[in-house]
């Protein structure tokens, strides 16, 4: 049996899980807490760096206390402690991975640093137990790629967005038009009373043969049509609104087809392989029906592990670092690991310019 602590505090929500995992049985969460701090942030319509870090020292050793009463374990139950040490906001990173030193110096229990991404990348295997390889689309408020996930510390970033992630496109947009933060569920909400056909706005990098993202472009559109029709009507905003996410629902499935039949090609031998959302944006309705349909056409799979451990959160954590121990990698990222603001997941794939992150989301 094992049992692992996991801490996240790169971004803006502070949270601690327990995981365990008995021999070849099911993994089981423990225990799930996640405090967020979108109120603090909302009137800035973002997340601020200097808040996040502030609310993270305040509200992390209460989290932690509480997802070890959660759980019914004490810190002499835990076998190690895990807490992403990247990529993110520098200053939440750095509360996170000091604090999951100190309890493992105290303890003396292994410290294992863990990549934010690597937390999304096998959720999928905490939830569903699937098996290597499959796709992972990753889109949230800091980050949109598709990683081919080979096995545990084996990623190929495929794609990745050239401007700003699908959430933060989506943030931007509710800004524009007046809705609240965070964007995305507002945006959401407005299009189902609008009318997609209404405006006819790009979809960037549609038919492209370069694989990547890209959204800035399809925000300048918008940014225009508001202006031209201002000042704006609640139908004007379902209208763009519904328009605006038409608009994103043909770009991503454009990129997501091309990622399929790469993967078809790649692993030809697969009866059925597996496309994985996760992140904030797989919320959205409208987006999760074209994924699903595309997937029904390829023969795909489709795994969307529920919302609350698909959004940032901690068991993500203690599950990678679960399947390090597993793997035998637990001592490659140790105590003496230091926060990374930039941490690609492959280690290979070049940065883009600007790589989708606001702030450091992910
Ligand atoms: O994964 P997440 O909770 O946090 C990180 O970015 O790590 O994702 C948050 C992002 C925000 O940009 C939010 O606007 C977007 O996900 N989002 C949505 C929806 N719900 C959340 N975007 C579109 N439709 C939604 N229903
Ligand atoms: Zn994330």
């Amino acid at each position: 049996m094992i049992r692992v602590l996991g801490i996240e505090t790169s971004c803006d929500e502070t949270a601690a899980s327990v995981v365990a995992l008995a021999g070849d049985s099911k993994p089981e969460i423990l225990s799930n807490v996640v405090l967020s701090q979108i109120e603090e942030h909302a009137a800035f319509g973002g997340v601020v760096p200097e808040i996040a870090a502030r609310a993270h020292v305040e509200a992390l050793d209460g989290i932690i206390e509480a997802a070890l009463a959660d759980s019914g374990m004490a810190l002499s139950d835990i076998d190690a402690v895990a807490a992403t040490a990247g990529p993110g906001l520098v200053g939440g990173l750095i509360v996170g991975l000091m604090t999951a030193k100190a309890i493992a110096a105290a303890t003396g229990k292994p410290l294992i640093a863990v990549n934010h991404l690597e937390g999304h990348a096998l959720t999928a295997r905490l939830t569903d137990g699937l098996a290597f390889p499959y796709l992972l689309l990753l889109v949230s408020g800091g980050h949109t790629q598709i990683v081919a996930v080979r096995g545990v510390g084996d990623y190929q970033r495929w794609a990745t967005t050239i401007d700003d992630a699908l959430g933060e496109a989506f943030d931007k947009t509710a800004k524009m038009l007046g809705l609240p933060y965070p964007g995305g569920p507002n945006v959401e909400k407005a299009a189902a009373a609008g009318d997609a056909t209404r405006f006819a706005f790009p979809r960037p990098m549609k038919g492209s043969a370069q694989p990547d993202f890209s959204f800035s472009g399809l925000k300048t559109a918008v940014r225009q049509a508001a202006e031209a029709i201002s000042p704006l009507s609640d139908q004007d905003v379902a209208d763009i609104c519904a328009s605006f996410q038409a608009a994103v629902a043909d770009a991503l499935g454009d990129r997501v087809a091309r990622a399929l039949a790469r993967f078809r090609e790649t692993f030809p031998d697969m009866a059925a392989p597996a496309l994985v959302v996760a992140g904030g944006v797989a919320a959205n309705r409208t987006i999760k029906d074209r994924l699903q349909a595309l997937c029904a056409e390829a023969g795909f799979n489709f795994v969307a592990p529920p919302m609350k451990l698909c959004t940032d959160n901690a068991a993500m954590i203690a599950w990678a670092g679960i399947e390090r121990i597993g793997a035998g990698m637990a001592d490659e990222n140790g105590f003496d690991f230091v926060p990374r603001s930039r941490w690609p997941l492959d280690g290979i794939s070049a940065p883009m310019v600007g790589s989708g992150r606001r702030g450091a989301k992910a």
